[in-house]
């Protein structure tokens, strides 16, 4: 039975050796620290599938063998073996050894960041129902870009409920919790277009809260980041609008086709008379759509609740201008 240890990390071996597009069990592996996870995985894995095959095996053997006539008493067998209680008792006893070395190994390989000097800084916030991601010269994109072979360093907040970051292909998953900051790094291996999602339930929209983690091969980042960044200047306001409004939560809530959602839609509002609430009316114009992003809570549109977050200090005056001019251009045919 020993014996079997060595057979044990052979497998274990050829998963890690396995190639980079996933395993049955595992999606494709693209962060340095990938492998470990999956060393363990399937490290626990044979040794399930070796006691499984093990234990059926013996008690079958065991019914067969000492089967009595119906109707016969069990004799009694108060005696131990020593050797055999050793045996059962060592072998568990260094399997879970190994098993909490590889786990706690692997943890602190995913706990201790990087130094922030040699890594890029990217904060990440989790609301209903997006990711925003920002990059060290201020500019925010709803997927997550990131150079191959460089530490990057998440730093992780909520502007609502608990949310969690989660990126299988690097295996890494980082809860985001309103009223405090949480830490994650990953280093890509390959360049690539990764799923990237929420893996805590947080609401209606939950299962929406997806994005793309966007690996850049060396010299990509650099350039995508200067580009995306002048999107402002690039782009028409009404166009700049249009981006801002898919990218930054906007659309997650509004409708530009008439249908209602957890908002109004923005069809045809401007210049329309909205009726609130508390029963006041008012005529839907710049200043209007600026204090409902800045201050949603000031006038609710009846019909609909208070569920808006502010977006006080997240959005530029250029771009809040860049997303009025978007609402005008939706117009009811
Ligand atoms: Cu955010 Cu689930």
């Amino acid at each position: 039975m020993v014996s079997i240890a060595p057979r044990l990390a052979q497998l274990a071996a050829a998963a890690m050796a396995a190639p980079e597009d996933g395993t049955f069990w595992m999606p494709e592996r693209a962060s340095s620290y990938a492998g470990e996870v999956d060393w363990l995985f399937y490290f626990i894995y044979w040794v399930s599938v070796f006691f499984f095959c093990l234990i059926a095996a013996l008690m079958t053997v065991f019914l067969l063998r000492y089967r009595k006539p119906p109707g016969a008493r069990a004799e009694s067998q108060a005696e131990h073996n020593t050797v055999l209680e050793i045996v059962w008792s060592v072998i568990p006893l260094i399997i879970v050894i190994v098993i909490f070395l590889g786990g706690f190994k692997g943890y602190l390989t995913m706990a201790v960041l990087p130094d922030s000097s040699a890594s890029l800084e990217i904060l990440v916030n989790g609301q209903k129902w997006q990711w925003t991601f920002q990059y060290p010269n201020g500019y925010v994109d709803k997927d997550l870009h990131a150079p191959v072979d460089r530490p990057v360093r998440l730093v992780l907040s909520s502007s609502d409920v608990i949310h969690s970051l989660y990126i299988p292909a690097f295996r890494l998953k980082k809860d985001a919790v309103p009223g405090r900051y949480n830490k994650a790094w990953f280093r890509a291996t390959r360049p690539g277009e990764y799923n990237l999602y929420c893996a805590e339930y947080c609401g209606t929209a939950h299962s929406a809260m997806i994005a793309q983690a966007i690996i850049h091969p060396r010299g990509g980042y650099e350039a995508w980041l200067e580009d995306a960044s002048n999107f402002l200047e690039r782009m028409s306001p009404a166009d700049a609008g249009r981006k801002l409004y898919n990218e930054r939560g906007c659309s997650q809530c509004h409708s530009t086709d008439g249908r209602s959602g957890t908002g109004p839609s923005f069809l045809g509002i401007y210049e329309k008379e909205a009726l609130f609430s508390d029963g006041t009316r008012a005529m839907v114009d710049e200043n209007y759509i600026r204090e409902s992003i800045m201050e949603p809570m000031a006038k609710i549109v009846a019909g609909y609740q208070g569920v808006m977050p502010s977006y006080q200090g997240r959005l530029k005056d250029a771009e809040i201008t860049a997303l009025i001019a978007y609402i005008k251009t939706l117009k009811e045919e």
